[in-house]
């Protein structure tokens, strides 16, 4: 157990999914994993392991920010030795060329600041995915037949923004879309030497203002979980 996660050592599997929500954690892995048994509830942030054509798999929530999904991907690479933790979760387009219900692989994070700005303080280090994980998904995703983007991202602390100048600067640097998480997961995964990628489902465009409707989002959502195990058991 951690301050955190009341998971027994070995009940966390090598491979995680982080979706920002608890209660997607659950439906995903009651959804896509045999024999799923919840292994967290500390703060109702669920985390489950299950299995996925044999392999073993946790699922466990991250919450929205960097400094919740810091907490929680901390314990587990620290403690509880994950070593391929895939962010899935929903982002804001900030191309015209993204559409809703499109997936993004990002490449790198764009940040303001992560938890990570008291180590690297004047450093403007570059977050990046794991190599090996982004091609497997663009693989996957591409097999599947759904819309796919691999580009750069802007991971931002706030959801409620202050500074629209920042989104037109972001949109004509080329970032893909927003979202509050994958930078500090890729701090981490970098400064720990484990593989991590964040794999984005597009739930709304910030140029366009649609938004994805309610109840389209499952199914959304269950193609970038699978994305998500079919990149991390490419090799298994
Ligand atoms: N901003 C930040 N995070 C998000 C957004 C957004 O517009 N959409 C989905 N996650």
């Amino acid at each position: 157990m951690t301050i955190h996660i009341g998971a027994n050592p070995g009940e966390i599997a090598e491979t995680v999914l982080l979706p920002g929500d608890p209660l997607r954690a659950k439906w995903a892995a009651e959804t896509f994993l045999h024999e799923a048994r919840l292994v967290n509830e500390v703060r109702g942030m669920l985390g489950y392991t299950g299995l996925w054509r044999g392999n073993r798999v946790t699922i466990h929530g991250s919450g929205m920010g960097m400094a919740s999904l810091s907490i929680y991907a901390n314990e587990l690479i620290r403690d509880y030795g994950a070593k391929t933790l895939i962010r899935i979760g929903s982002c804001g387009a900030m191309q015209a060329q993204v559409g809703i219900r499109d997936v993004i692989l990002a490449m790198t994070a764009t940040t303001l600041s992560t938890p990570s700005k008291g180590i690297f303080r004047e450093l403007n280090f570059a977050p990046h995915a794991d190599w090996s994980l982004l091609r497997d998904a663009a693989i996957a995703a591409e097999k599947r037949g759904v819309p796919t983007h691999v580009g750069g991202i802007y991971s931002s602390d706030v959801f409620y923004d202050e500074r629209p100048d920042l989104n037109e600067i972001m949109t004509r640097h080329g970032i893909l879309g927003v979202e509050m998480e994958a930078a500090e997961l890729y701090n981490l995964a970098l400064r720990h030497k484990v593989r991590a990628l964040a794999v984005l489902t597009v739930s709304d465009h910030l140029l366009t203002g649609d938004a994805l409707p309610a109840h389209q989002r499952q199914s959304s959502f269950g193609d970038m979980v699978e994305i998500a195990l079919e990149a991390a058991f490419a090799n298994a």
